[in-house]
């Protein structure tokens, strides 16, 4: 590894790298150090040294932990985040939400016609958006309903909260609804329309850090997050979960996730679809 890194426009040594990897689980949760990320997070890292016009990494660590280095914090942050996402991903829980989730509540909440529905990690809002397209198709207009979608990144909760997407994003959104929830730009992107833009607020939040809502929740979707955590993270954040959710809610995480000794607060109910136990 030393070879690689003496040959970079950055100096980095071991230790440099070890410091920025624990600064970003301290700070975020996410663990970079166990899993062969060496390259990925010079080359994140690397934009920001030029952007900053700084000689190595030794410098970009001062600054970060200097009073200088607050702003630079959130750039940090961004920077190594990883926003992959789609519409309807793991189109199976968009299934189980229009077919059994909503009926459901549609059912237990006839009197408040209240649904609360929170997308955590929402990276670029693909994953709100597309709840909130099964939402307005499956319950009656007059019902209050509200899903909060919040991220670490400002990047992407400023691109979720514009809702607008290169055509390239839109494949897995089917043409009827295109036509129904989107506008056509020139360009062949696409714009969130009003009416479902409004069902959603976006936020920042950190998950590691104290969550401004109350609860109780009926759905959560925390997919493809916590995979980024380790076990003690995970474990802290299944516990908060299940204050946070109705007691007959549901949580749906990442494909590769699963609560299996992490917590019995919940039970599997479907593929990677838990019900608080
Ligand atoms: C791979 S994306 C998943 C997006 C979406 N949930 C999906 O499954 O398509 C993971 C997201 O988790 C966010 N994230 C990572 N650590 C976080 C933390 N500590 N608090 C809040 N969000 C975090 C990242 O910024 C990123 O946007």
């Amino acid at each position: 590894m030393r070879a690689k890194h003496e040959s970079r426009e950055f100096p980095i040594n071991d230790k440099e790298f070890k410091e920025i990897c624990l600064l970003a689980t301290e700070y975020a949760g996410i663990q970079l150090l166990d899993r062969g990320k060496e390259d990925m997070v010079y080359g994140r890292l690397a934009r920001r040294l030029r952007a900053l016009k700084l000689a190595s990494f030794h410098d970009y660590i001062a600054l970060l932990n200097s009073a200088q280095g607050k702003s630079e914090f959130g750039h940090f942050i961004n920077a190594l985040t990883t926003n992959l996402t789609a519409f309807f991903r793991e189109n199976h829980h968009f299934e189980h939400l229009a077919s059994v989730v909503l009926p459901k509540l549609i059912q237990r909440n006839a009197n408040t016609k209240r649904i609360r529905i929170w997308s955590a990690g929402c990276s670029s809002g693909e994953e709100p958006y597309s709840i909130a397209m099964t939402v307005a198709e499956t319950v009656a207009k007059d019902w209050d309903v509200k899903i909060l979608a919040t991220d670490l990144d400002t990047n992407m909760v400023e691109h979720g909260q514009r809702g607008v997407y290169a055509q390239s994003r839109l494949s897995g959104i089917s043409q009827a609804r295109l036509r129904r929830w989107m506008m056509k730009g020139r360009s062949g992107d696409g714009r969130v329309k009003e009416g479902l833009r409004q069902m959603i607020h976006f936020r920042q939040l950190n998950l590691l850090h104290d969550w401004p809502m109350q609860g109780p929740l009926d759905v959560i979707f925390c997919r493809n997050v916590i995979i980024y955590f380790d076990n003690e993270t995970k474990e802290k954040l299944a516990k908060r979960y299940a204050q946070l959710l109705h007691e007959d809610g549901t949580l749906f995480i990442g494909h590769s996730e699963t609560l299996f000794k992490v917590s019995d607060a919940f039970s599997l109910i479907g593929k990677t679809i838990y019900a608080k136990a």
